[in-house]
């Protein structure tokens, strides 16, 4: 068998010799709507611990964004320069539903046939700092599926490590089971995982960018452990889809104080302007909630808003980071960190037993994926560009193994 159609399967277990995939190529980085193109590639070959997933729905994510545009890091460079491209092209795309069909020699824990869902957490098996205890997460061989390595899942068939493979849950259709792993495993690890900072009943949670892939699952998790979601959003339309998920809402663009601070904002004489401004974002969290500040802000834009996310932390609470979409310098008034005993967390995705435990969730019915849309392989470059843009609602889905 040469090649399928794209929304037909092959028999089970019977694997064709090429593939249709959205790819990228170096001298194509662009935005996304210009950056992919369809190919026609060979089916990659396995090694000992690796799966076969015929895929059925993508999910998008926005480091698909920073692959197609190459910045700020040349993925297919820097895999060739670690000695980890496998081709001159990368097959993006973290999130994905399928079936099994074909598994290397060594894997135990999925069989040809097994309806899964995969988690983007790549890392060697045989790792030494993971074998001495570590965590996968920040094993040195650790890596983002589908961003950092060459098959991720805009393709007909992806290839990931056995352990990455999740039971999909049966509840859910193909797309819905592609759209939730990536943001709702990484919300998991930032709103449950930091002690003493996790999120418990009555604490405020500010989250920026509530109605995106990560804001829908963080005003879940909070209100499921009995939290106040605050969601800031940029229009009056996402301020009420957020309200309707039962967050209370701030609308960003009522406020003009965004951007990265500056020594001259800091001045004896200057201070009070930016701080004037901040001031009446703050209340304006204050009046939402009967007077409280946020225990924990759920960091994910960087330059525009963590001087704002600094200072609108309660005195003992937690800003937690893993993303700088708006830009990487992240400024904020050093006072506001340590006269109030505030704290600056890292994270990044979650561990391989966090995403089976967040899976659970999701298969218990208590954590739903929240889908915008689902469109076609091939209108898959102009949905991402409609994340790029800041245009696109809730989360896509690409079908791919059906119609
Ligand atoms: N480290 C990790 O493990 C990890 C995991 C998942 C995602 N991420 C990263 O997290 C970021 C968000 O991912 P996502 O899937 O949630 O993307 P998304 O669906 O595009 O949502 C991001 C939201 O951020 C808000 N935003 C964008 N620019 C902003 C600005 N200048 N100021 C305030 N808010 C802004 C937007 O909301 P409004 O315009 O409505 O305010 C947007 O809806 C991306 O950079 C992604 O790569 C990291």
């Amino acid at each position: 068998m040469q090649t399928i159609e794209i929304g037909t399967l092959p028999p089970l277990g019977e694997i064709p010799e090429y593939m249709y995939a959205q790819t990228l190529r170096r001298n194509r980085y662009n935005v996304p709507l210009k950056a992919f193109e369809i190919e026609k590639v060979k089916v990659p070959e396995l090694r000992e611990d690796e799966v076969l997933v015929a895929v059925m729905a993508a999910g998008l994510n926005y480091n698909s964004v920073w692959a197609a545009t190459g910045f700020p890091m040349d993925m297919i460079q820097v895999m060739q320069l670690r000695k980890e491209a496998e081709t001159d092209f990368q097959i993006a795309g973290s999130d994905c539903s399928g079936i099994v069909y074909k598994v290397g020699d060594n894997v135990k824990n999925v069989a040809v046939g097994d309806e899964v869902v995969i988690q983007a957490g790549w890392c060697e098996s045989n790792d030494p700092f993971i074998k001495n205890g570590g965590m996968r997460i920040v094993a040195p061989s650790a890596r983002a599926w589908g961003y950092e390595t060459s098959w991720g899942s805009f393709a007909q068939f992806c290839k990931a490590k056995d352990f990455m493979c999740v039971p999909k849950p049966k509840h859910l259709n193909w797309d819905e089971a592609a759209v939730y792993m990536l943001s709702g495993a990484t919300i998991y690890r930032m709103l449950t995982k930091y002690e003493p900072h996790v999120v418990k009943p009555g604490d405020v949670v500010l989250i920026w960018g509530g109605a995106g892939g990560l804001g829908t699952m963080a005003i879940q998790f909070t209100k499921l452990y009995g939290g106040i979601p605050v969601a800031v959003v940029n229009s009056e339309e996402k301020k009420k889809f957020c309200e309707s998920m039962g967050a209370l809402a701030i609308n960003r663009c009522d406020y003009d104080h965004w951007g990265a601070l500056s020594p001259d904002m800091l001045k004896p004489e200057t201070q009070e302007i930016w701080r004037g401004k901040a001031k009446k974002f703050l209340k304006k969290i204050m009046e939402l909630t009967g007077g409280k500040l946020p225990r924990i802000v759920l960091e994910h834009p960087g330059e525009a808003t963590m001087p704002t996310s600094m200072f609108v932390c309660d005195r003992d609470g937690m800003v937690v980071t893993c993303a700088g979409t708006s830009g990487y310098m992240a400024s904020f008034d050093i006072r506001y960190l340590w006269l109030q005993l505030k704290r600056l967390q890292g994270s990044h995705f979650a561990d391989t037993h966090e995403c089976v435990e967040f899976n659970q969730l999701v298969i218990d019915g208590k954590i739903n994926p929240v889908l915008g849309q689902t469109v076609s392989f091939e209108e898959l470059p102009a949905a991402l560009q409609e994340m790029y843009n800041n245009t696109h609602k809730g989360n896509t889905a690409i079908k791919v193994g059906y119609k």
